[in-house]
């Protein structure tokens, strides 16, 4: 084996005039959680319909599982697995209720569909809500059967887009829950997400994706790396007390501190996060400085791209997808009040 679960390319994809795919290259290490990372419109799903043999491509070559997506696509298909392409999970029935059918659909027979999804609702923590309607579901349980659904005939690839689209923060942590297990299971996970905090948590490699083509391949620190990391800000209440607080954050940090005057912020790229939040903290308190807010400030999937293309994602969401019509925009993930 090449020790690749998937490569592609120079994949091209075009609907009339509109380039969704121009010349895209990916390669997705076995027994990893691959990240593709993009805004609305990036070419993502495209990228995912062609790799699992759904539409055909244009241009150029992939293998997935060591098989050529254009010419063995039948056997591409016996090694994958798609969320979303069973979405059609039965509400009336339950969760154990639709894969028992899915395994059955699978021509497990009927014993083997039960084991199997017995096993699956047990992997997919759905044991205490096995014998209920998928109605009375949440979101995240949900989503967690449908990734069930999609491991019946345990794919040694599985793709899910944008798995956890629409799903509120706990949803989002049960659904990630349960991609660590797969992968911990030895199935090669590529993951598309709107999110650098989710590819972030999830991917040990991130490809970020823009018009249709690769711009950045990296794992997630060397992408931060990128648009300079971490970095502490503090917020002060006092104008005057803006270079007391400069000295203060210069300690912890390799550059020279930038300040805002208007907001009376001061901040700087850090490497030891918690030591430096802890620290500078510490010290103003020491000093009597007034602390409006300090926290740590990750990079947003706003700045990497920002960084990468030199606009905005979103510019990219102004090109709808359908699927997607919700344009989102990763929210700053700072630690507030950690002074208090
Ligand atoms: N069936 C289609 N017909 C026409 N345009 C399409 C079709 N599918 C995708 N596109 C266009 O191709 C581009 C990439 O779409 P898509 O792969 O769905 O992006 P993403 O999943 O990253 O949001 C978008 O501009 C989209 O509007
Ligand atoms: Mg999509």
């Amino acid at each position: 084996m090449s020790g690749y679960a998937v490569r592609a390319e120079g994949l091209e994809k075009r609907y009339g005039e509109k380039r969704a795919l121009d010349g895209f290259d990916l390669a997705v290490r076995e027994g990893t959680v691959h990240g593709l990372l993009g805004p609305n419109g990036a070419g993502k799903t495209t990228a995912v319909r062609i790799l699992s043999t759904l539409i055909r491509l244009d241009g150029g070559q992939a293998q997935v599982a060591g098989l050529d997506v254009a010419r063995q696509p039948r056997e591409v298909r016996a090694r994958i697995g798609l969320t979303g392409q069973y979405a059609a999970v039965d509400e009336v029935l339950t969760g154990r209720q639709n894969l028992e059918m899915f395994g059955r659909l699978f021509h497990l027979g009927g014993r083997r569909a039960r084991l199997r999804a017995g096993e699956l609702l047990e992997q997919f923590d759905l044991v205490d809500a096995a014998d209920k309607g998928v109605g009375k579901y949440s979101g995240g349980m949900r989503r967690r059967l449908d990734l069930a659904a999609s491991m019946i005939l345990t794919p040694s690839v599985l793709f899910l887009d944008e798995p956890t689209t629409g799903l509120d923060p706990r949803g989002r942590g049960e659904v990630w829950e349960s991609v660590r297990a797969l992968v911990t299971g030895g199935t090669t996970v590529l993951l598309t997400t709107q999110y650098l905090e989710e590819a972030d948590k999830l991917a040990s490699h991130i490809t970020v994706i823009d018009q249709g083509r690769a711009i950045a391949d990296d794992t997630p620190d060397g992408l931060k790396n990128t648009v300079g990391g971490d970095r502490i800000e503090v917020v002060l209440a006092e104008r005057a007390d803006i270079p007391r607080a400069v000295k203060v954050v210069a300690k912890v940090s390799d550059a020279e501190p930038e300040t805002d005057e208007t907001e009376l912020k001061v901040h700087a790229p850090v490497t030891d996060r918690v030591s430096a939040l802890t620290e500078v903290a510490r010290t103003l308190q020491d000093e009597g400085v007034q602390v409006e807010d300090i926290g740590l400030r990750r990079p947003s999937l706003d700045d990497v791209f920002m960084r990468l293309t030199g606009h905005r994602t979103d510019v990219a969401q102004n090109t709808e997808d359908p699927q997607n019509p919700k344009a989102s925009k990763d929210s700053k993930d700072s630690k507030k009040g950690a002074a208090a």
